[in-house]
């Protein structure tokens, strides 16, 4: 369980700072995502999934907004290494495969790409861009996309300044419920 304390320490460390191009940090960004995720009924690993699907942007420092130098941070991958062996698959494929479904939603959901805020539309230039439909299918074919889609949906939600979360605790909680050892 060190490792829980791993994700602890990058909270404590690095939870503060902005989060690039939108009016949260990184943590009440993490929270904001893991509470909306709560309340609409989500269990423990979909909760977790979503408190740590940008711990990417935490452990490794590419400066302020990286999406303005032409750079794609690759964060949905970053944090992959340190959580292998501490969740299974449920948790790892909702972070893994959080960007693809932002990039699902611009092709299937109409206004889904216009509504995205300027640095999350630079970004999905450089993430690829939008599906084609053939992408997109072969995309929601795999297993746990759907989730990924739920996640991303409470995560382009959770960019509120000010909204009132539980603490992360409440969160670390919940992931020690569902760590595989
Ligand atoms: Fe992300
Ligand atoms: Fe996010």
């Amino acid at each position: 369980m060190h490792r829980l304390q791993d994700i602890e320490s990058a909270f404590a460390r690095r939870g503060g700072e902005q989060y690039a191009g939108e009016p949260v940090t990184q943590l009440e960004h993490a929270l904001q995502t893991a509470a909306l995720a709560e309340a609409d009924g989500a269990d423990d690993e979909l909760v977790t999934a979503c408190l740590l699907h940008d711990l990417g942007h935490l452990l490794r420092d590419l400066g302020a907004t990286p999406t303005l130098r032409g750079l794609d941070d690759r964060h949905q991958y970053a944090a992959l290494p340190l959580l292998q062996g501490l969740f299974g698959e449920r948790v790892l494929g909702g972070i893994r495969l959080h960007v693809d479904a932002k990039r699902y939603l611009c092709a299937t959901r109409p206004g889904y790409v216009a509504a995205l805020s300027p640095d999350s539309q630079r970004s999905l230039a450089l993430q690829g861009g939008v599906y084609s439909a053939a992408q997109a299918a072969g995309f929601i074919a795999q297993t746990g996309a759907e989730s990924a889609v739920r996640l991303r949906l409470w995560d382009d939600a959770a960019k509120v300044a000010g909204a009132a979360t539980p603490p992360l605790s409440h969160f670390l909680a919940r992931a020690r419920r569902c760590a595989l050892s």
